[in-house]
C-alpha cells in the first residue's frame, strides 16, 4: 500500500538537506557572534500556553489534541510563547538581558499553498528583559545582517503597533476588539476594518484617522502622523521610542522602510514591529520571510512583567530563495574500493576498512557493503558523484600503498595513505 505524506508536510532529499544545513550553520554562527545562546523547547506544549493570550479561536489554527491522560496539548505553532514559558520556569534568575536563539519546527493548521506549510521551521532570537530602542535595534540589525549574509534580496519594514493601538483606544475600542482590528489590518482587509469599526459605532473621522495612519509609509511617515495629528497625544511615548530606534538603526547601517501599517498576526506585540519581505517576487503571496517585535508575555505565564524583543525567520521560505545552487556544492566524497579476488577477500576488506577509518578523519568516505566487483564499485562511485576512488588490492597491500583514482580524469597514482590524504586535501581545496 502506497502511503502519501500528510498534507502540508514535506520530505527533504539529501541535496536540499545539504543546502538547509549550510543556511542553518550560517544563521547560528551570526547569532552566536552577536552573543545569543541556543535553547530548545518541546515540540508540544499545553494548549493554554497559546490560548491564554489569543483565546480559544487560535485552536482552529493549531494541531491540538488530548493525550491518553486527558491533557489538552498542542504542537507548537511558534516558539516565542514556549521560550518565555521556559524563561519563567527555568531562567528567571539568569542575568538580564537573557539573549537566546532557537531553530525548530512549528505546526499550523493552515491551508497549504506555495511557501505555506503545515510543518515548517523557524530560526529565531529573543532578547528577554528589554524592549528599549537599543534592544529593538539590535534585534532588527541581527535579522538584517543574517539576510545580508545569506545573499537573499529582501526589504525590511519597521512599524509600531503602539501607534495603532493608541489610536484605537482613543476611539474607545475595547482591548479585545482591538485585537480583532489588528488581525484585519494584518491581513490587509481594509474594507473589513472600516466595516467592523462602523459596527462598533466609531465616528467616521476616527476611522479615517486610523486608515490614514496605517497607510503611512516611508521617510516622512512620522512627520505626517504628527502634522495631521493622527497619533493621539498619549501615544507620543511610542513616537519618541520609534524615533530613537530609527536613529540607532541608522548607526547600524540598516536600510529600512518605515511602515506604520504593520499590525502582525500574533496578539502579543506591544511596541515596535518589523517584517522582512523577499524582494524578487519568487515566493508569491507568502513573501514574508521574517517577522518580529517587542512584546510582554512573561507575566501572563506567572513571571514578572518582562519586556522582550525578538524575531523569527520562516526558514523554509528563506531556503526557497537562498541563492546557493546544489550544483555549486562541491561533492566531497571518496569511495574506498576493496579489490578482491574471488574467495580470497577478507584481508583486502580488512585493510580497506582501516584505510576508510583514516580518510574519514577528513572526508566523507564510502565503502562497498554489497560485495560488488571492481567495475561495479567504480560505477557506483560515479553515480553518487564521488570525485575520487581509493583502490585497495593485494598489490597495494604488499607495497603498503593505495591507488588514488581521479574519477573525472581517470588519472591514478600509487601513494602511501598519508600522501593520499594530502593529495585529497588539495583536490578538495581544504
Ligand atoms: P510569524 O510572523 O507568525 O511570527 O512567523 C514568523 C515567520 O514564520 C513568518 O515571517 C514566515 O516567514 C514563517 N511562517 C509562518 N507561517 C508559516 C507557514 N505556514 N509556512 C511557512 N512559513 C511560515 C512568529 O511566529 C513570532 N513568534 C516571531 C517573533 C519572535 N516575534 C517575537 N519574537
Amino acid at each position: 500500500m502506497r502511503i502519501e505524506r500528510a498534507r502540508g508536510t514535506r520530505d527533504f532529499m539529501p541535496a536540499e538537506m545539504r543546502k538547509r544545513r549550510i543556511m542553518e550553520e550560517r544563521m547560528r554562527e551570526i547569532a552566536e557572534k552577536w552573543g545569543y545562546e541556543e535553547i530548545r523547547t518541546p515540540t508540544f506544549e499545553r494548549s493554554e500556553l497559546f490560548t491564554l493570550k489569543s483565546g480559544e479561536e487560535i485552536l482552529k489554527e493549531m494541531y491540538e489534541f488530548k493525550d491518553k491522560g486527558g491533557r489538552h496539548l498542542a504542537l507548537r505553532p511558534e516558539l516565542t510563547a514556549p521560550v518565555i514559558r521556559m524563561y519563567v520556569n527555568e531562567l528567571k534568575m539568569a542575568p538580564k538581558p537573557t539573549k537566546v536563539y532557537y531553530f525548530g519546527n512549528c505546526f499550523r493548521y493552515e491551508e497549504p499553498q506555495k511557501a505555506r506549510y503545515r510543518e515548517f521551521w523557524q530560526f529565531g532570537a529573543e532578547i528577554i528583559g528589554s524592549d528599549s530602542p537599543e534592544a529593538q535595534a539590535e534585534i532588527i540589525a541581527l535579522a538584517y545582517f543574517i539576510v545580508k549574509s545569506l545573499g537573499v534580496k529582501a526589504e525590511l519594514h519597521v512599524g509600531h503597533v503602539g501607534l495603532i493601538r493608541e489610536t484605537l483606544r482613543g476611539a474607545n475600542v475595547g482591548e479585545e476588539k482591538i485585537n480583532n482590528v489588528m488581525r484585519l489590518i494584518d491581513k490587509g482587509e481594509r474594507e473589513e476594518v472600516v466595516g467592523f469599526m462602523n459596527e462598533l459605532g466609531v465616528k467616521e473621522e476616527l476611522i479615517d484617522d486610523l486608515i490614514c495612519l496605517i497607510d503611512l509609509k516611508g521617510k516622512y511617515a512620522l512627520k505626517e502622523a504628527r502634522d495631521h495629528k493622527i497619533v493621539a497625544s498619549d501615544s507620543s511615548d511610542a513616537l519618541k521610542e520609534l524615533e530613537m530606534l530609527l536613529e540607532i538603526l541608522d548607526y547600524y547601517g540598516v536600510l529600512y522602510t518605515l511602515n506604520l501599517g504593520i499590525a502582525r498576526g500574533l496578539d502579543y506585540y506591544t511596541g515596535m514591529v518589523f517584517e522582512i519581505y523577499e524582494a524578487d517576487g519568487k515566493l508569491g503571496a507568502q513573501n514574508q520571510i521574517c517577522g518580529g517585535g517587542s512584546y510582554r508575555l512573561a507575566a501572563l505565564f506567572g513571571g514578572d512583567d518582562t519586556p522582550s524583543t525578538g524575531f523569527a525567520f520562516g526558514f523554509d521560505r528563506v531556503a526557497e530563495i537562498f541563492p546557493l545552487e546544489t550544483k555549486d556544492l562541491k561533492s566531497m566524497k571518496v569511495v574506498v574500493v576493496p579489490v578482491r579476488e574471488k574467495n580470497a577477500a577478507q584481508d583486502v576488506v580488512k585493510e580497506a576498512i582501516k584505510i576508510a577509518f583514516e580518510l574519514r578523519e577528513f572526508f566523507p568516505t564510502y565503502m562497498d557493503v554489497m560485495r560488488r566487483s571492481l567495475s561495479a564499485q567504480l560505477s557506483y562511485a560515479n553515480s553518487i558523484n564521488a570525485a575520487f576512488a581509493v583502490l585497495v588490492g593485494k598489490n597495494e597491500m604488499k607495497e603498503a600503498k593505495v591507488t588514488l583514482r581521479n574519477l573525472d580524469t581517470g588519472e591514478q597514482e600509487k601513494l602511501s595513505v598519508e600522501e593520499c590524504v594530502e593529495r585529497l586535501k588539495v583536490g578538495f581545496d581544504l
